[in-house]
């Protein structure tokens, strides 16, 4: 068993009750609160830069440096606005830590509104996720109350409040011009760029969108300093991330680690794959991201190593897929979650995610005909960088790299159906009822 987990945004979450301020305080909660209010918001945003966090929402843009690009001159107000919308298909980081450690995240947004000087601060959350929202609120109510947020924090004269909104459910409110549309109360459909939103977001002020992961890691990085955070991860990809493992291994969680940790090292920590069975294929961050093999298990999970290998780090999403399951059925399950959550804006991706449906089904069916292949990559193709937004580049990277790593699967669909070579049973977790004899 390998011993690299970095427990910090996830060190308190079996504590009794650790989502209760007085237990997130008595483990040094609010300390690093307290030594950001005594330096100077630039120290802070400097603080950040030199640690070399990234962005863990999935594009890993520097944090410190997005910072840096609110324009202070602008006489708008400043908002920041922290992305909780979490809900590519695979991606499960941020709801347990919000659900487990919410304060972290509050104290994180308290110290990162003040590097920024900002006074608004919103929390955009899934509508879904209820008992997430009420956690938060909750922990927004014990904040207000022990003088954290509010009129003149900590008696620095610093304001801050905090909202937390919760969306309707839709994938493509994360996208964060999509996002403020949403939080402005309109119909959630990205934005041209430029203006970026650190020059015109929210009500058309300056505003940085961070993710919940991103932000909750401000506070250990002014607390311990940014020499702690660098000493952890690779060259360029420094620090701590939480790495969500689902499918097909014995224990699926959440694993805090260094950057740069090797998928072999997760899975074993996961207790291995489930008995009798092997790693067929797996995506490292969330079903935008491609599909790679177990060619890929000794690659270190960090931004430039998993580029070069032709794929993204994303959201850290490694879902796992052993031997026993179909690539086309799950490709088509992909593609039919992205064609609902197209947001409808822009005709490529409207229409390709859809013919794209109709295309796997054949190939599931075991009705497709020669030449659909090249149909399919050409459909792809004239998606995936052609769209608006990167909904569709992220849709059409799995048809992509599925059938670049699993072409013969795909032939297959010219004659025989995908349930008949991978009989769901096989690859389901729970008990399914089927359809026909398959799902
Ligand atoms: C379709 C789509 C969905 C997204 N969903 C999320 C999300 O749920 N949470 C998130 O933090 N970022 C999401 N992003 C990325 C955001 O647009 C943005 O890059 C991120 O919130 C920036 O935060 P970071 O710099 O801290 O990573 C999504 C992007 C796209 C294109
Ligand atoms: S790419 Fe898709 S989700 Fe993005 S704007 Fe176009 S239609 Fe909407």
């Amino acid at each position: 068993m390998t011993d690299t987990l970095t427990p910090v945004l996830s060190a308190n979450w079996a504590d009794e009750r650790a989502w209760k301020i007085t237990n997130y305080e008595r483990r040094g909660g609010y300390q690093a609160l307290r030594k950001a209010l005594k330096m100077t918001p630039d120290e802070v945003i400097n603080e950040v830069k030199d640690s070399g966090l990234r962005g863990r929402g999935g594009a890993g843009f520097p944090t410190g440096m997005k910072w840096s690009f609110v324009p202070q001159d602008n006489p708008n107000p400043k908002y920041l606005v922290v992305n909780a919308d979490e809900s590519e298909p695979g991606t499960c980081k941020d709801i347990p830590l919000m659900m487990a450690n919410p304060h972290v995240l509050v104290e994180g947004i308290i110290i990162s509104a003040y590097a920024i000087r900002s006074k608004f601060a919103f929390i955009y959350i899934r509508g879904e996720v209820l008992h997430v929202i009420r956690r938060l609120q909750q922990a927004v109510r014990e904040a207000y109350s022990a003088g954290y947020l509010g009129k003149n924090i900590l008696g620095t004269g610093h304001d801050l409040d905090l909202v937390v909104h919760a969306g309707a459910g839709a994938y493509i409110c994360g996208e964060e011009t999509a996002l403020l549309d949403s939080l402005e109360g309109r119909r959630g459909q990205p934005r041209l760029r430029p203006p970026f939103p650190a020059v015109a977001g929210l009500y058309a002020s300056p505003t940085v969108v961070n993710n919940v992961e991103s932000i909750a890691s401000v506070p250990a990085i002014i607390d311990k300093g940014a020499g702690w955070f660098q000493s952890m991860g690779t060259e360029k990809s420094k620090g701590h991330g939480i790495f969500s493992l689902s499918g097909h291994v014995a224990k699926p969680g959440q694993f805090e680690a260094p950057l740069g940790i090797t998928l072999r090292q997760l899975i074993d920590l996961a207790g291995g794959m489930r008995d009798g069975h092997e790693l067929k294929f797996f995506t490292p961050g969330g079903s935008s991201t491609q599909i790679l093999t177990s060619e890929h298990l000794d690659m270190p999970l960090d931004f430039e190593s998993v580029m070069s290998a032709g794929s993204l780090l994303g959201t850290r999403a490694l879902q796992i897929f052993d031997e026993t399951t179909s690539v086309v059925r799950t490709t088509l399950r992909w593609i039919e979650f992205y064609k609902h959550e197209s947001c409808g804006k822009c005709t490529p991706c409207r229409e390709g995610n859809w013919w794209l449906v109709q295309m796997l089904k054949k190939f599931e069916a075991g009705q497709a005909e020669e030449g659909d292949i090249e149909k399919m990559l050409d459909v792809s193709e004239n998606i995936g960088g052609r769209s608006f937004c990167a909904l569709a580049d992220g849709a059409v990277a799995c048809v992509q790299s599925a059938v670049k790593e699993f072409r013969s699967e795909f032939e297959a669909g010219y004659h025989t159906p995908a349930w008949e070579l991978f009989p769901y049973a096989k690859s389901a977790l729970f008990p399914v009822k089927t359809a026909g004899g398959h799902a």
